[in-house]
């Protein structure tokens, strides 16, 4: 079983609270947490980029560095461990991101790969004239689709003569090709969603809602691996969760209640507002189970609560759901979070014996 960490490329992680640690992301913070899950074990670091913040008390998110550029410095200060940037693919023409894919792959070869954003908040797109208009919500896994197609040409052939509705190449060249596979992950939740990246892809991040719930995943996992049985490739499933520890449950359930006590009501107006603007979205999308009531304060991130031995038991549980290839951590508080899952809870999880006996 494989274990990711989702770095904190923006202010305060995901928690819009304003009880919860209050932090800018920088360079610094995000070297520190890779560096210290590289040398823990974990396999994978993802960042995404997000080009607005939700502002209220917090300025949730108002502060966000960029993915791409980040991960090119990460990859220069570790050995090891996979690093996956995002592509907002209406922000990025995929000739370039598949140029900028190969220059991360000559620093870290064999250790990048791509998160694809079709786009969920219009306001992202909007405030830099690059929204195409609200027909897209209901195109923008065709067009992730061609964008995808595009990357591939490059990096397999070093060309692409693509000729799509969305994407036209004529003789478009790259050089150098990367050395290493680039994996394509997505982290749609709708049917669409899943379905593009059965067919395209190789990993699907899957979240849902929910508090010390983890088989509340498995029909969601379930549904990409029906789409990948359809589209006849294997794709897993990265659980994404956040973890939220203390020495007994009680003295972690404390935590969570005060951080729930202090919602940054302003920010989750925002988030509520961009997430009802698709009208196309199906009852699994993530604009619209973000904002549902329990726990919007962590975008409904299916969250484990409690004692270092709860939140380990409540990880292998959510590990043996069949289809799942990994899980990917955020902390409510990144460097303490990663120190108590390296030496409290991962010792205990019987998904990660292989890499505890390892570092024995
Ligand atoms: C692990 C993970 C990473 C994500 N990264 C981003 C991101 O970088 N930027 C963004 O706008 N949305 C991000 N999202 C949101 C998804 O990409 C979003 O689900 C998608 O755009 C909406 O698709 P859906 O309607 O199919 O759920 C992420 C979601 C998850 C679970």
């Amino acid at each position: 079983m494989e274990i990711g960490v989702f770095i904190p490329i923006g202010n305060n992680g995901w928690l819009i609270s304003k009880n919860a640690p209050q932090y800018m992301p920088s360079f610094d913070l995000n070297r520190e947490v890779v560096q210290k899950a590289e040398g823990y074990g974990f396999d994978f670091a993802l960042s995404m980029i997000k080009l607005r913040g939700f502002g209220g008390e917090t300025r949730f998110w108002d502060y966000n560095l960029e993915s791409f550029t980040l991960m090119s410095a990460l990859a220069a200060v570790t050995t090891r461990i996979k690093l996956f940037a995002t592509t907002a693919v209406l922000t990025l023409p995929p000739a370039i991101v598949a140029r900028m894919a190969a220059t991360i792959d000559s620093i870290a070869p064999g250790r990048f790969g791509i998160n694809i954003v079709s786009g969920w908040a219009k306001g992202e797109y909007d405030q830099m004239g690059l929204w195409p208009g609200d027909a897209y919500f209901g195109y923008r896994y065709d067009y992730s689709e061609e964008y995808v197609q595009v990357l591939k040409d490059l990096w397999q052939d070093g060309k692409s003569d693509f000729q799509g509705k969305y994407f036209q190449m004529s003789d478009c060249k790259l050089g150098p090709q990367p050395q290493g596979k680039i994996e394509i992950v997505g982290a749609g939740q709708s049917d669409r969603g899943m379905d593009f990246v059965a067919n395209y892809g190789d990993y699907n991040f899957v979240t849902c809602g929910g508090i010390n719930q983890p088989r509340q995943h498995a029909p969601v996992v379930e549904k990409l691996v029906e789409a990948s049985r359809k589209s006849g490739r294997d794709v897993g499933a990265y659980i994404l969760c956040m973890v939220i520890m203390g020495e007994t449950d009680e003295e972690a359930m404390a935590k969570w209640e005060h951080y729930k006590a202090g919602a940054d009501m302003g920010a989750l107006a925002w988030m509520a507002d961009q997430g009802s603007k698709d009208t196309t979205s199906d009852s699994n999308s993530t604009a619209r189970h973000i904002n549902l009531p329990e726990g919007a304060i962590n975008f409904n991130i299916g969250t484990f609560i409690g004692s270092h031995a709860t939140v380990a038991r409540l990880l292998d549980e959510a590990a043996s759901i069949p289809g799942t290839k990994g899980i990917m951590l955020t902390f409510d508080d990144f460097l303490q979070g990663l120190d108590e899952f390296a030496e409290r809870v991962q010792p205990l999880m019987e998904c990660r014996a292989h890499i505890v006996s390892e570092n024995a």
